[in-house]
């Protein structure tokens, strides 16, 4: 067992790139976007936690109290997971699904919560793909004392529908998007599934509801630093174990477990003057903005009124196709990963969801944990990396991943890999393009060509 402690402060990486962010920018107002009514009240806390100049951020007492519930979290050598791979460096695993909303998204949302209800917002209203964000919510507004209304993407709660009734058992209100409540809905059509959809639905609803407030678990750079316990963990685990690591893996939804566990490193090799491990995005192959997308100015939900956000992306209308790891099913990644991805400070790979689901199998199998969907991205990324077959990177010390959350309610995706049923669909490169053609450049870049092929 660790004796490694909870962290009591988190760590912003702001402070420590070369660059500040690019500003966001207001959206086109189209009478479309205008009569939504949206009024986005952040607390003064999560404003100021976005901004750079301060490293260490104090974890509020009651945080730290609900965090003690399930943190800190096993990180340990995958041994067994290595020799079934065929690794030729150690494995180390950094497991965040042992908490009631089964992945990393607690984090953030008793965070986030906290913070709202000290505001005195008396209501949370969210989009959730896979629908662990959603859980996730709703757990933490239950022991911050809010209301919580959720939009979960339709064909993910069809598939899972136990989340739904996790999500109302901890008090929320549930409803599949697209829904007959808003009009960015209405306006989408019935058949649109997408979290950009969902996320734009409970931006409408939070916006003319009295007391209510959207929030969202990924992307923004405040949820990121609420993550950092992951990495400051996992960096005081590593020492206990006297190991080294060269390559930190996470997948990438919008980028919040992968920022959570790779920026500590980051910034803990800049202040020391160390060197800093390669750290490696893993994607789904159906959403590849950091490794197929473009560097440029692009929505972050479908109503188009909320701010527009400098960041690597496929477009936010590129239809989707459906698959298992519906927390990844996202058009970009947030803007502190993707102003890194541009300087070169993090680095991607995709991966299909057979070789993911793949992944996790193997680990259920050598390390009793089933892990998410999403997670078995980062695990079949690390076992690329551990045992030489990713072309440009071959650690010579160790690969740590982050096992994000657990895959009890997505067994319906083990299934369809059991028998034979799941296809890789990454996207053709026309309709990519179609996507990302309308799209504002950052910085003057042109869009064309400013993709990565990794
Ligand atoms: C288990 C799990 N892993 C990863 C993700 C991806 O999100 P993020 O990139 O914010 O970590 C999700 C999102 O729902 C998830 O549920």
């Amino acid at each position: 067992m660790s004796s490694v402690a909870m962290p009591t402060s988190w760590r912003s990486v702001l402070p420590h790139l070369d660059e500040p962010l690019p500003p966001d920018r207001s959206p086109e107002a189209t009478a479309a976007s205008s009569d939504a009514g949206v009024s986005v009240n952040l607390p003064f806390a999560l404003v100021r936690q976005s901004a750079p100049g301060r490293e260490f951020w104090d974890i509020p007492a009651e945080v730290l109290d609900a965090y003690r519930t399930f943190r800190p979290t096993q990180l340990w050598r995958a041994r067994r997971f290595e020799e079934a791979v065929g690794a030729r460096v150690p494995i180390y695993v950094k497991y965040e699904g042992g908490n009631i909303s089964g992945s990393h998204k607690l984090n953030t949302a008793l965070a986030q919560a906290y913070y709202y209800a000290k505001a005195g917002v008396k209501e949370l209203v969210t989009g959730t793909g896979a629908g662990q964000w959603g859980t996730a919510l709703a757990a933490a507004c239950s022991i911050f004392g809010l209301r919580c209304r959720v939009f979960m993407v339709g064909t993910s709660l069809q598939k899972k529908p136990y989340r739904g009734t996790l999500m109302r058992t901890l008090g929320a209100t549930v409803h599949a998007s697209p829904s007959d409540l808003t009009e960015v809905a209405a306006r989408a059509g019935g058949g649109f599934n997408s979290l950009a959809l969902a996320i734009g639905e409970a931006v409408e609803y939070a916006g003319r509801t009295e007391g209510a407030a959207f929030c969202i678990g990924s992307g923004e750079t405040y949820s990121i630093l609420h993550q950092s316990v992951i990495g400051l963990e996992a960096i005081e685990q590593l020492a206990e174990l006297e190991a080294e690591v060269d390559s930190v893996v996470g997948c990438v939804g919008a980028g919040s477990n992968f920022g959570g566990l790779a920026l500590p490193f980051f910034a803990e090799a800049a202040a020391t003057g160390a060197e800093c491990p390669r750290l490696v995005a893993a994607e789904s192959s159906t959403t590849p903005k950091l490794t197929r997308g473009v560097y440029a100015y692009d929505k972050t939900d479908a109503t188009g009124v909320s701010p527009m956000e400098a960041m690597y992306t496929i477009g936010s209308s590129y239809p989707i196709p459906d698959s298992h790891s519906a927390g990844l099913r996202f058009h970009g990644a947030a803007k502190v990963l993707s102003a890194m991805r541009h300087q070169n400070q993090i680095t991607a790979r995709a991966v299909g969801q057979v070789e993911a689901l793949e992944a996790g199998q193997v680990f259920t199998r050598t390390e009793m944990v089933l892990p998410a969907p999403e997670s078995g991205h980062a695990l079949a990324v690390a076992a690329r990396l551990a045992s030489g077959r990713d072309d440009e990177d071959r650690p010579t010390r160790g690969v740590v991943a982050c096992v994000s959350g657990h895959g009890y309610l997505d067994l319906s995706a083990y299934q369809q890999l059991m028998d034979g049923e799941l296809s890789n669909e990454p996207p053709v490169e026309q309709s990519l393009l179609a996507a990302m053609d309308q799209l504002q450049p950052v910085q003057g870049l042109a869009i064309a060509g400013s993709g990565h092929a990794v």
